[in-house]
């Protein structure tokens, strides 16, 4: 089964669209994380490839994977302001996930509210996606949960750090809190490729960035 998944693992790496998100993989599967957290799971393809992924390094039925989102609770004002894509129902994503055999979890609600009373759940989180809603001010708060409960073998995936953002995306991504970190306090890598989509206004230029305690810290 290991052998299954480790060919399953490399073809992801071959085939996944948009690129970029061979990141979350390569990272999954070089560090053996195995307890995930993705803040934004939304229809769960990029979950149940994570978790897969755990899989081909520990038996799939010790792999924790725990989502936050809004699934049907996302209103029509979020979703504009959150620049944010529609999720499916609730019930069909777990449905979805408990098939992988891993240990699901899922948390329904805003994560301005959720995480800040799921300090439980992230710690001990050895990564974690932030990709729930795309404001300044929700990148923000999330990171503010998840920078708390962060250890040593934490890593942290951004998505959504728009280099060159010009003014249409104005309050939008994670660019000016991953510039803004302190280094002496967090390694920060800002990985490739990098996506880019046409937009009637331009071109749409996103990349993904890796976030870790420093050592000195
Ligand atoms: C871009 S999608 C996530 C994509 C997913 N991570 C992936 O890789 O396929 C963003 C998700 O975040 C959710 N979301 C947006 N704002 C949120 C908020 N404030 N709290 C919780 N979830 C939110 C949306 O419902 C949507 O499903």
């Amino acid at each position: 089964m290991k052998l299954k998944r480790m060919l399953e693992y490399r073809r992801l790496l071959r085939t996944t669209q948009p690129r970029r998100y061979v990141n979350l993989f390569r990272t999954i599967y070089q560090r053996r994380c195995r307890r995930i957290i993705e803040i934004g799971t939304w229809n769960a393809v990029h979950a149940e490839q994570m978790i897969l992924t755990a899989g081909a390094r520990h038996p799939i039925e010790s792999v924790v994977y725990c989502g936050f989102d809004l699934f049907e609770e996302l209103t029509d004002e979020q979703f504009k302001l959150e620049f944010s894509k529609r999720p499916p129902n609730y019930q069909e994503v777990l449905h979805r996930l408990q098939r992988t055999g891993a240990d699901i979890r899922l948390v329904r609600g805003n994560t301005r509210e959720t995480l800040p009373r799921s300090g439980e759940l992230l710690r001990g989180a050895d990564f974690v996606f932030i990709d729930g809603g795309h404001s300044i001010e929700t990148i923000a708060g999330d990171w503010s949960a998840v920078r708390q409960a962060m250890g040593p073998q934490t890593t942290v995936i951004f998505d959504d750090y728009y280099p060159g953002a010009g003014p249409e995306l104005a309050g939008l991504g994670c660019q000016h809190l991953i510039d803004g970190l302190d280094r002496s306090e967090y390694s920060v890598e800002l990985l490739e490729p990098t996506d880019a989509f046409e937009q009637p206004w331009g071109v749409l230029r996103v990349q993904m960035a890796r976030v870790m305690l420093s050592r000195s810290s």
